[in-house]
Parts: C-alpha cells; structure tokens; sequence
C-alpha cells in the first residue's frame, strides 16, 4: 500500500481574492469549525498575479500563503492557466481558440487558450517557473494543481500546422496517410503535407456531429488530447525541474469524451477529478466515473471538486438533500477517493458561478444546513485517517473503456445515430453494480490476465494486439463478454474484411453477415431456451453460428429464429457474443451465466439494495455500506456485531438503515 498523503485533506477551491481582507480571519475560523484542512488556490488569477506582460505581482497570493501556513493548512496550489488575461488577448490574439465553426475567438470566458500557440506556451512557462520559484519550497505546499479542467478544442492554423507534423510523425509517408484515412473515396487524395487540412464544419463536417472521414476526425481528437497532455507536461517538467518531489496533477472530468485519460493518467503523479453529478444521474453512474477515474491509473485518487450543495451550470440545479452530498462523499471513498474537495469554499458574489453551492453560503455564517453537514462530514474524517489514504481495491471483473472507441463509435455515419459509447458502458456496469460486484475499469492494452471476467461492450474499434491478448486470456480460462458493434474497424476506422467480429470472429464463433438498424418506435424480443422473453432493440446482428452454441434467438422480422446471443467455449474459457441491445432482464440473465462460468463471487453472500464496496489496507479489509435506495434497507447480517468507524458504536442485529445512511467496517484479515 502506496500512501500519497498522510491524513485525508478536507477542503477546495479557495479564493480569498475575490474578498475584502476583513473577510479572511472568518474564513479560517469557520473552517477549522469544518474540519477543513485543505485549500485550492490560484486556479482563476493569472490576470491578478501578472497584470501586464512585464509586470508579475505574487503580493496578494503571499498574503493568502502566509495565512493558510500559519493555519496549519495543506495548500493544493493552482497555477492560473487555465484562464487568459485580457492584456495576451488583445496584444497576441493567437493565443484565443478558433472554434469548430471557423470563428476565431475575442477575449473572455475561460479554458480559452490554443494549446498550440506558442505564445501562449511561454508565457505558460514563464508564470509558472516564479510560481514554482517563489512557493516551491514551501512546505504547506501539498501538491500543484496545473491548469484547470483541461479540454475543449481549437481549430486555428496553428493547430492545422502542428496536427501535419503530428501525422508526419505518425505515418511518415503521404502514402500511409493516404491508405490510413482510405483517401480515395471522393478523391480526396492528397499529394503534399500541406494540402492536409484539420476536420471542422468547414472542411469535413457533417451534421450531428459526424464527419465525412472519421478516420482524420479520430486523430484530430488524439492529436488535440495529445496537444493538451503537451500543455500539461510542459507545466509539470517546469514544476519539477525546480521540485523534482512534487506531486503534480491536474483535474479530470470522468467520462469527459475529449482527452483519453488513460494516457494522460501515465504523465500525472495522482489522478484527480471533479464530480458533478446532476439531480436524476443513477448512482450507479456516479460510481462507474469513481472506478474509471481509479482504473486510469489503478491508484487511489483525489476527489479535487464537488459541490457541497448546488452547481448553476446544470439545467435544472437542485439541492443536495439532507444527508446526501455525505454519502455522495463515502461512495466516492468507497470507490477510491483519498480527498474530499469542494469547489467552493466561499460563494461567489457575481459572475455566472454565483448560484452555485459553497461551504460558506451568501448568508456569510455557519448557521446553515449546508455548513453543518460539511463540519459533520469533516469531522468524521478525523476518524478515517488510519484507514483511507493509499487504500486499495481490485477486482476480478475488468470492463473495457477506451476513448479511441468513443470517438470512433459516435463519429461513425451509421448504423444508429442514438448508440452513444458511454451510455453502453454504463449498462454494463450497472448489472455489477446492483450486484455489489467489484469492478475495475481497464483500458484495451492491460494485462487481461489479472481478470476472471472481461466485458469488452461494443469494442468495435480493435487496436493492434489486442485481438490476440483476448484469445489468449480467454484460451487459459477466461470468460469474455462482447456484442453487437465489436470487431468492425482498425485503429484507423477501416473495416475489417474478414467477415464480422472481424478479429474476435473465432473467438465469438460467429459470423455476423449484417447489422439491422431499428428505429425507437421498433423492437425485437430475445427468447431463451428456457423460454424467458425479454426485448431488444435499436441494433440486431444477423448472426451465423460457427463454433458458438445459442443462448437465445429473435422472435420476430425476417431474422426471426436465428441467434441473437451466443455463447463460444474457446481453449479452457468461453465468449459471450450479445448481438443486440438487451433491456436489462435480459442483460441480467446473460451476464449472470457468464458471472457463474468466471466463478465470479459479490462483496458479500447476501442480496441487498444497498450498495457494498470495499478498499483494502495492508491488514484489513475496509466495507462501505449505504444506502441510496428511497427505502430503509436492512444491514445485512454478516455485518452485525461489527463495529461502524465513524459512530464508534456495534451494529445491531436487523439495524435499519436510512436513506443515504452509511457505514464503514472494518475486517482485518484472517
Ligand atoms: C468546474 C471548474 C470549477 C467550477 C466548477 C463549478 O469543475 O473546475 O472552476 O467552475 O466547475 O461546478
Ligand atoms: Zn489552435
């Protein structure tokens, strides 16, 4: 067990500059009321601490500094580039972003920077060589919180000029490239690098979002998370080639579509993220975010911003009920948080962030629901702090996501513009979810064989080598589930011609001869042998059985009678080929087969609403019980008898258990 910080840290988003002097003394004392330990500053101030192209002025952020050390606090120190100042604007208008559209961008807003201007890059360098410079040292400095929630694209020529040395770099030859993106097609051929021009609404843009060549589209999204990861990587090499021992992140967004966040977890010392939740998103949903944001980088990671009540971005922003934004804070432990960060700490007086939820609200004082289920959160902390940090949790499932897939799947023309990669995932995950089975999310290239059970839903980008590490995990007894919209395309959205699943063709047994589209007012059923019945819909693949026996048929349309799932046994393991989107009975019945084939056990024996997970400490095993369900829900019984941490008190016999009410055990190991 790998611990990255000492004690939990309780805090977030922090910025006394947007305030009166008189107002900080306040500030610290309410929070120490809260339990706070932990402040992010300098996210939003590089207007304040460079306030024209010669002039840097750290006096206000040393005030802040020398306040929260003598406090005692952790200090998560930003470093301001995320947002540009007005004077780069106007006197280099190249460091603004050009949108999809063509539109070149005047000053305002935020996460508005080229990450390609290099203007724009140093600039970068130069603030954050006197940030690291100045503050480096300094011992309440905790960790560097680069940029902010880096995303978006741009498309100006600059970008246009570094995406050709890009793909010169990637392909070497216009021969290459030419194949690589099947250029032939409407004789888009080009003869000269320069001829390559960047995919928007101008060029190869289509409507909703698709794009005549997603072939170039999916390497402009690599290209311009890759530009991004440059951004970062030039900050972070600047904060260590002072701090070589710093812990240097920056914050992620789940399942934020733009950057591919397994390659980006490679380069940041701790993944942290940001957890924003709308009213009606399932819990399970929330709880998948939390696994993929520890699976990018198999480590426990900072939860660096959630709201202690409500956001103003969404559409409908509504409160966090009484007890709820508690065990929306457990389950992010649960599933891997060491911090519990909150954006914000005091609330904002103006800008378009002034409805949004803070520890301090408008009122000014700690007389407010919000305050106090933040100072009883904080100071039940206190009582974790032996347990959490470094904490660990694996799993025996592995479910496969991967942003190459995502944008591959959702720039496709066709078949079905509603097939949206996430929310397939997320079917997935919930089945596990509701189960209590631990899972850890995986990217195509991990090692298959730390896994019993691997679920590759619709793969249907299949990277080099990563067919064969499938057989081969499935040849020594692994059980594989996959489906409808796998095995289609290379790396370069190009079809396999090997007959459908492409490469996983012997491995699922099949051989799917086409792919029925159906629209949302249309349905299929999947009938089992057993006789159970239950609907499909929005794709059907029209399977040939080769090697892989039925598990269940259509019912209706000309393919009626033929198989819609299947099952494969291959080497010592097996392959469950789903060709359709099953509604959740049917999903269930398939996935319990192949839990049993994988011998695959839940968190605990019992079945339960609530919600079990656990992290492991190098003694002992650490379970998180709550309650998400409208319902009480009965503890179940292996759990009485035991001691709950955070009251310090035996769990009863037949305890009932509240709406959002939560529970930590733990059980050392025998
Ligand atoms: C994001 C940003 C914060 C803040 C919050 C509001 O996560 O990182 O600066 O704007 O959203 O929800
Ligand atoms: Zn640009």
């Amino acid at each position: 067990m790998k611990q990255t910080f000492k004690k939990i840290l309780y805090g977030g988003d922090y910025n006394p500059n947007q305030w009166p002097r008189e107002i900080w003394d306040e500030d610290m004392r309410m929070f120490q009321k809260a339990g706070i330990n932990s402040a992010t500053i300098n996210v939003f101030s590089w207007a304040k601490i460079q306030p024209s192209e010669e002039v840097y002025n750290f006096s206000e952020l040393n005030q802040i500094v020398s306040m929260l050390c003598r406090e005692n606090y952790n200090i998560v120190f930003g470093t301001s580039t995320a947002a540009l100042p007005a004077w780069m604007v106007k006197r280099y208008p190249e460091v603004a972003r050009t949108d999809y559209e063509g539109r070149h961008h005047k000053f305002g807003q935020r996460h508005n920077a080229c990450p390609n201007s290099p203007v724009y890059q140093k600039y970068v360098k130069e603030l954050v060589t006197r940030l690291v410079k100045h503050y480096g040292d300094n011992e309440h400095v905790t960790c560097w919180h680069v940029n902010n929630e880096y995303g978006g694209e741009c498309y100006c020529e600059n970008c246009e000029k570094a995406f050709r040395v890009w793909l010169r770099k990637k392909y070497g030859t216009l021969a290459n490239l030419n194949k690589a993106w099947n250029l032939e097609f409407w004789g888009h051929t080009v003869y000269s690098w320069d001829e390559i021009v960047l995919p928007n609404a101008l060029s190869e843009g289509l409507e909703d979002d698709r794009t005549a060549f997603a072939g170039i589209s999916i390497d402009y999204h690599r290209f311009m998370s890759d530009s991004m990861l440059e951004n970062y990587k030039l900050e972070r090499d600047t904060i260590k080639q002072y701090q070589p021992e710093a812990l240097v992140t920056t914050n992620m967004m789940g399942t934020y579509k733009g950057l591919d966040y397994f390659k980006w977890a490679k380069e940041v010392d701790i993944v942290s993220w940001d957890n924003y939740p709308s009213y009606n998103t399932p819990w399970s949903y929330n709880a998948m975010c939390h696994d993929l944001m520890r699976g990018v980088k198999k480590m426990p990671f900072m939860l660096m911003e959630q709201t202690p009540s409500q956001q103003n971005w969404q559409p409908y922003n509504s409160l966090k009920r009484p007890g709820q934004m508690r065990a929306q804070s457990y389950q992010a432990m649960a599933h891997g948080a060491d911090t519990i960060q909150f954006f914000q700490l005091r609330r904002s007086v103006g800008g378009c962030e002034k409805f949004h939820g803070a520890v301090i609200e408008h009122a000014g004082h700690e007389n407010t629901r919000v305050f106090r289920e933040v100072a009883q959160l904080g100071n039940e902390l206190k009582k974790l702090n032996g347990y959490i940090p470094g904490s660990v949790k694996e799993a025996k499932v592995g479910i496969i996501f991967d942003w190459d897939n995502y944008w591959a799947l959702e720039y496709t023309s066709g078949p079905h513009k509603d097939l949206k990669y996430v929310e397939q995932i997320h079917q997935y995950y919930e089945y596990f979810y509701k189960k209590n089975i631990a899972v850890n999310i995986i990217p195509t290239d991990d090692n298959f064989e730390q896994y019993d059970l691997v679920i590759a839903p619709v793969l249907y980008m299949v990277k080099e080598g990563v067919a064969d590490a499938l057989e081969k995990f499935v040849r020594r007894g692994g059980t594989l589930v996959t489906g409808f919209m796998s095995g289609l395309v290379d790396q370069s959205d190009n079809v396999y011609l090997s007959g459908y699943p492409g490469p996983l063709r012997s491995l699922a047994g099949v051989w799917v001869e086409e792919i029925d589209a159906l629209a949302p007012e249309q349905k299929n059923t999947v009938a089992f042998k057993d006789g159970m019945k239950a609907g499909c819909r929005m794709l059907c693949d029209i399977i040939h059985l080769e090697s892989a026996e039925m598990i269940a048929e259509y019912t209706s349309d000309f393919y009626s009678g033929t198989p819609s799932v299947t099952r494969n046994p291959f080497g010592e393991g097996q392959t469950y080929y789903i060709g359709t989107v099953c509604d959740e009975e049917a999903l269930s019945k398939i996935l319990n087969m192949a839990v049993t084939d994988a011998k695959i056990s839940p968190v605990i024996d019992t079945e339960t609403q609530l919600e079990i997970t656990y992290r492991e400490t190098d003694t002992g095993r650490l379970h998180f019980v709550i309650n998400f369900k409208d319902e009480p829900q009965e503890l179940p019984p292996q759990f009485a008898g035991e001691r709950d941490l955070i009251n310090d008190e035996v769990l009863k016999e037949g305890l009932q258990l509240k709406k959002y009410d939560v529970k930590i055990i733990f059980i050392k190991f025998a």
